[in-house]
């Protein structure tokens, strides 16, 4: 039986686009059963309809404040039958109730702990990475705790960077890393379970 994803999106959704084509090509047993979206004019849910999926869009707008947003996130992946929430490329930062610690992952585009935590999305983290003079980058992909790029670690991978490097170049080379990383990840945690959850409840 494959595992129920529910993968939440900010952006153009390159990484949901990737999660869907290895599971329909039985390199991943996973299904998506819920996509999330937070913004209306997001890339992603284009790409989301070219493969059947009807994203559900709640505007951070709609809602009184962060916490309310963050509560009708996780029930919409209750209700679609989730076992593990991917934010792929998801910008907002989520309050996690306790039945989902341990069961959502996040991608992000530097090796963290460097180039983490608030305002360090995308392009920024690319940016810094090369005015700092860095000469490794990568990308990581951890569990998601009530702080910004911060739980365990699960996938890390690295590539150079080059003095020639424009922020554009790095991540695209990145990016090629993340494509590998993500799944690696989510592989990894699915044949922990059920043993992931228990783990990240002892972690910072
Ligand atoms: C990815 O590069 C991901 O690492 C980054 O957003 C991009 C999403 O791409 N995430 C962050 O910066 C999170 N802090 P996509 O929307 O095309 O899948």
């Amino acid at each position: 039986m494959s595992h129920p994803i529910a993968v939440f999106v900010s952006g153009t959704g390159r990484h949901l686009e990737n999660f869907v084509r290895l599971a329909l090509a039985g390199e991943l047993d996973a299904r998506v059963s819920l996509v999330l979206c937070d913004r209306a004019e997001a890339g992603a849910i284009e790409r989301a309809q070219k493969y059947g999926l009807q994203p559900v869009t709640l505007l951070p707008a709609d809602f009184e404040n962060s916490e309310a947003f963050s509560r009708a996130a996780f029930d919409a992946a209750r209700e679609a039958g989730a076992e593990t929430i991917l934010l792929a490329g998801f910008l907002r930062l989520l309050h996690i109730p306790a039945d989902w610690t341990g069961r959502v992952l996040n991608i992000h585009p530097s090796l963290l702990p460097a180039f983490g935590g608030k305002g360090y999305y995308g392009h920024h983290v690319h940016e810094a990475v090369l005015q700092r003079g860095c000469t490794i980058s990568g990308c990581t992909v951890h569990y998601v705790d009530q702080e910004y790029d911060h739980g365990r670690i699960l996938v890390q991978r690295t590539v150079p960077v080059l003095q020639v490097d424009t922020p554009e170049d790095l991540a695209t080379r990145v990016f090629d890393e993340e494509l590998i990383a993500f799944p690696e990840a989510l592989r990894l945690h699915m044949q922990a379970l059920p043993a992931a959850h228990g783990a990240e409840k002892t972690s910072g």
